[in-house]
């Protein structure tokens, strides 16, 4: 009863504020219906016979029992349809209705059973009829709701304020809005959203600059965007705008941080802007999350979702930003039709964000970052081809049945990458960006199959075949082609020397006693002085270190890893690329006089990325195990569904 009444008084609400809301009129959405090509396995939605084109929601975040009370009204282009089928998992769905606001009527609808892997969820079929264009849900959401991620007050920085987020990326946004959760299908929103009146919400759209003292905002995106990119954050946090089109949210904890790590962002959007067009969505923002976040970056529209282990201090790890910013073409503007051609999203932003970087910081330090790169998708290469699915090293993969979440391994990404760094290497740079510039041209705001690329390819760059270049074998082949370019970073290897040395037992970081001749001045005499050189830490990148880890041999002492940390600190450096991988190593050699170190990050930092190999490698070792179970089970309500399930898979058997 008492919900049912806070239902209504929120519907009030939100009737008196519709008057604020405009309908979409900026881009016709890329309207899907009738296209029958489409195969989306992991929705259920009919959208060859119903579309959403808009979605109006109406929100109150409640953090007293954790749950967001929602109505989603769908605005939608109708084929004759009797039904429409939405996406949903672990919602309450309370009613449905059709019509616009003033004349709704309730219809009949089913929730569906679970499909036998529950990957999916549960699809919700609406009764309607073959004219009906308006379709609303009212819902909430639950604990189960996985991408929701809220936060008590001691998990934030303020520690005073809690703190809500959501990670829709692949399908977790039918976790909280009940939708038609396909990238297939693009469509423009506007939400109210309430919240306690001392927090402030943003959304993927346009945003406001500080907290007003109603609690209530109101949300246009009025580019049409595919699910996985609606987004909220709620929390207490503050602005500071690093011109007019860019800037960053954070707690205020972290915002000195923020303003000196991503300084240079207006000169990233420029660069990106000059390489492939200009950027189409008005605003460029961050928003600083809490530890928790389970990536690095998600590229929300105009408001990239960023983890604050990216402020490492010393900007040494913004390539994640030039990441997500790279995917406001990539991925945003042209979007993958499908999971299974993730590859479209996230090689073409890492190929992208590594042009960025070239820009910004010169090739020879875009080229380290690659060539690490590269090495982890080696490394991740061999374990897919001995395991389950040595499919899943093709770049077009059939994740039917599977999570799309399996997808998401360096072989988009890296291979992705690598595939059109070939490319380039092919054709030349000039031809190829201006290839990219048209393949973003023509497919904006439109999403594109592997086999629309192709085409693409084939008739605008490699002119039906006069060049021939074998890109199924990338596309749709195991393993890694004979043709691909590597790189060789003269630095890189400079470290990986140092490292065999070290391991063989050569002190190389021993102070070094040289003596040179110096002229003495105003006299024809020269003096012999001393110099004594020393490595130290800042004489190398952050990523010349992570080669030096990687190339320690297999066998190293505990002796040998303490004293290097007891030299350069590795285990407390406060730059997690570092910190991850040195625990990794010190792991694997049963050095467990680091554990506090481990215990400190692992129970901080919930990106996966990090959280899965540390824990990987402590449940290879049955003592190590046991251990790293009893800090998961101390964190695990702290992490973000995302990795919480992908950590408890290690502890299930
Ligand atoms: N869009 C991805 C994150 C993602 C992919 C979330 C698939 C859920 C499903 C984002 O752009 C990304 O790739 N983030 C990376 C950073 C990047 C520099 C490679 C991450 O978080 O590690
Ligand atoms: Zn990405």
């Amino acid at each position: 009863m008492k919900l049912l009444r806070f239902i209504a008084i929120f519907i009030g609400i939100a009737v008196l504020f519709s008057s604020c809301k405009s309908r979409s009129k900026y881009v016709e959405p890329d309207n899907e219906v009738g296209n029958d090509t489409i195969v989306d396995n992991h929705s259920y939605a009919n959208l060859q016979a119903i579309n959403t084109i808009h979605l109006e929601l109406e929100l109150d975040v409640n953090f007293q029992n954790k749950t967001i009370y929602g109505v989603a009204r769908h605005e939608m282009v109708n084929n004759n349809a009797k039904i429409a089928i939405f996406d949903t998992r672990n919602l309450l769905i309370q009613k449905v209705t059709t019509g616009k606001n003033d004349e709704e009527q309730e219809v009949d609808f089913v929730i569906g059973a679970m499909d036998k892997d529950s990957i999916l969820g549960q699809p919700l079929t609406v009764s309607i009829d073959p004219k009906t264009t308006q379709v609303n849900i009212y819902y909430q959401t639950t604990k189960d709701s996985e991408a929701l991620d809220w936060l008590d007050t001691l998990s934030t920085s303020s520690k005073t304020k809690p703190f809500l987020y959501t990670q829709g990326q692949a399908i977790l946004t039918r976790t909280w809005i009940p939708l038609q959760d396909s990238p297939s299908n693009r469509f423009t929103y506007n939400a109210t959203v309430k919240v306690p009146q001392d927090l402030l919400a943003v959304m993927s759209a346009e945003n406001p600059k500080e907290k007003n003292n109603t609690g209530i905002y109101n949300f246009e995106m009025d580019q049409p965007i595919p699910s996985y990119l609606i987004s909220l954050a709620v929390g207490d946090i503050v602005y500071h705008p690093f011109d007019n089109k860019c800037g960053v949210y954070a707690e205020k904890e972290l915002i000195a941080n923020c303003i000196y790590e991503f300084e240079e962002l207006p000169k990233m959007m420029s660069a990106a802007s000059s390489l492939y067009g200009a950027y189409q969505w008005k605003q460029y923002d961050l928003m600083v999350l809490p530890y928790s976040f389970p990536f690095g970056g998600m590229e929300n529209p105009r408001l990239t979702f960023v983890n604050p282990t990216i402020l490492a201090g010393d900007r040494s790890l913004v390539s994640v930003i030039a990441h997500e910013l790279a995917h406001s073409w990539s991925g945003n503007l042209v979007t993958n039709r499908t999971w299974d051609d993730f590859w479209l999203n996230e090689g073409f932003t890492v190929y992208f964000e590594q042009r960025i970087m070239e820009v910004l910081y010169g090739k020879e330090t875009s080229d380290i970052l690659a060539q690490l790169e590269f090495q982890e998708m080696q490394e991740e290469m061999k374990e897919i081809l001995a395991g389950k699915h040595p499919e899943d090293s093709q770049l077009h993969l059939n994740l039917k049945g599977r999570n799309p979440d399996d997808g998401m391994t360096t072989i988009a990404y890296i291979k992705g990458a690598f595939f059109l760094k070939t490319l380039e290497s092919k054709v030349g740079r000039e031809k190829f960006d201006r290839f990219l510039k048209h393949y973003f041209n023509v497919f904006q705001f439109k999403t594109v199959s592997t086999a629309a690329f192709i085409t693409e390819m084939e008739n605008n760059l490699l002119l039906s075949k006069k060049l021939s270049f074998d890109y199924d074998e990338w596309i749709f082949s195991n393993g890694l082609p004979k043709n691909s370019v590597i790189i060789n970073s003269s630095r890189l290897k400079r470290m990986e020397s140092l490292a065999k040395r070290f391991s063989a037992g050569e002190n190389v970081f021993e102070p070094v006693v040289s003596y040179q001749w110096q002229k003495i001045k105003n006299s024809k005499k020269k003096k012999r002085i001393k110099i004594v050189s020393k490595i130290k830490r800042d004489d190398f990148i952050v990523q010349e270190w992570q080669t030096f880890i990687r190339g320690l041999s297999d066998d190293i002492s505990i002796v040998k890893l303490q004293c290097l940390d007891a030299t350069f600190n590795f285990s407390t450096w406060g730059n997690s690329e570092v910190m991850a991988e040195w625990f990794v190593l010190n792991i694997h050699r049963e050095n467990r006089i680091i554990r506090p170190a481990i215990e400190k990050f692992i129970s901080k930092v919930g990106r996966r990325k990090y959280l899965l190999p540390i824990y990987k490698a402590l449940a290879s070792n049955p003592e190590d195990k046991l251990w790293a179970k009893k800090v998961f089970d101390n964190s695990k309500a702290y992490y973000h569904a995302v990795s919480r399930n992908s950590i408890a898979k290690l502890f299930a058997n």
